[in-house]
């Protein structure tokens, strides 16, 4: 396995194709600004830097084995000026994982150019070099990166709480990870448009009950739920959930930071005390610490709406 793309890769607006000592100047000019280098590993870099990695690191034009990254100048079609570069790394074969970085000249920003740039991206990862699950890690202070991974359809799947003294800071990490199934998904009808609103989804409540449910073992649970993404908005982040609770679960006291709204189809949910059957509705505003568990002896399945990304903390000694 490895990857040999076909250059130059065409995407709708832009070019990626490997960088050459032509791109020294292009490449200094946004690659030496402070503002450019704030979140990211490495620090402003002038020409000298710049021709060491082109001579070493950013050479290479395709991936042969793990450990390796590919380095990738981003173009804008017909135009020939570099607005960024793209990076694949190639994790593990074994796991047949990867991860994407991303850095792009101010001057070209919130056009979408790097979200197309890393859609391209992640073509080569699932399509070409085959991966399983590609991610993301993104300092939370950089919200214009965690927006575009949740973009794409990335999953936050980690807040790691001042995991590195970064630049003289403690800083808090973000992983973002989208798997194969859930790219191909994507892909049903070609390639997503990041700037429109997703059609409607239409689903009826019988087929909902006969979903499959995959097993999801939470720190907030003390034994599996069922759960199946319905849907997730690509810019914004919102998920929709079909949830299964088997019967005796509990749950510990925890808040989700996007507001959401259950609706129950099957068996009954007890929250704050009530008991809700089929065809209710309860709603929760974002942060609320949450006690609610199944009611009776058949668990409960229900629609969990949330409207952003669902991110779930556990609370202490709350409630
Ligand atoms: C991270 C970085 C690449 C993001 O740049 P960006 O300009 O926000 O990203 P895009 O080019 O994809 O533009 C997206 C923005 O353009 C808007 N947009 C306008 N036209 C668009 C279009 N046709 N398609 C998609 N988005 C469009 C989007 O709504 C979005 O704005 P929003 O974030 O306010 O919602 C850039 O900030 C950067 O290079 N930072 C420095 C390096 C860095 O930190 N890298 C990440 C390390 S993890």
């Amino acid at each position: 396995m490895g990857l040999v793309p076909r250059y130059p890769i065409r995407t709708e607006r832009l070019v990626l194709r490997p960088l050459t000592q032509a791109d020294l100047d292009g490449l200094v000019t946004y690659r030496s600004l402070p503002e450019v280098c704030r979140y990211v590993p490495f620090e402003p870099m002038d020409a000298d830097a710049v021709r060491e990695q082109l001579a070493t690191h950013w050479a290479r034009r395709g991936l042969d084995e793990d450990g390796q990254s590919l380095g990738l100048g981003v173009e804008l079609v017909g135009e020939g000026v570099l607005i960024g570069d793209v990076l694949l790394r190639w994790t593990s074969e074994e796991h047949r994982s990867g991860e994407v970085g991303y850095v792009f000249h101010p001057g070209y920003a919130r056009h979408g150019y790097a979200t197309e740039a890393v859609h391209g991206l992640l073509h080569l990862a699932f399509d070409d070099l085959g991966l399983h699950r590609v991610t993301a890690r993104v300092d939370l202070r950089n919200t214009p990166s965690a927006r575009l991974a949740r973009r794409l359809g990335m999953r936050e799947e980690a807040h790691l709480r001042e995991n590195e003294c970064f630049k003289g800071e403690w800083s808090d990490e973000l992983d973002f990870a989208i798997l194969e199934q859930e790219w191909r998904a994507q892909h049903v009808d070609g390639c997503p448009d990041p700037t429109l609103p997703v059609a409607a989804t239409v689903v009826r409540i019988p087929d909902l009950a006969g979903r499959e449910l995959r097993d999801a073992a939470l720190e907030i649970y003390d034994r599996p739920i069922g759960v199946h993404l319905l849907y997730r908005h690509p810019l914004t982040g919102a998920e929709h959930y079909l949830i299964r609770y088997p019967p005796g679960l509990t749950a510990a006291s925890h808040r989700h930071s996007a507001a959401h709204t259950f609706i129950v189809l099957d068996g009954e949910l007890e929250v704050e005390g009530e008991r809700l059957g089929p065809g209710s509705y309860c709603h929760f505003p974002a942060g609320t610490v949450m006690h609610h568990a199944p009611a009776g002896a058949r668990g409960c399945t229900f629609v969990a709406v949330f409207d952003g990304p669902q991110d779930v903390e556990l609370v202490d000694g709350e409630g």
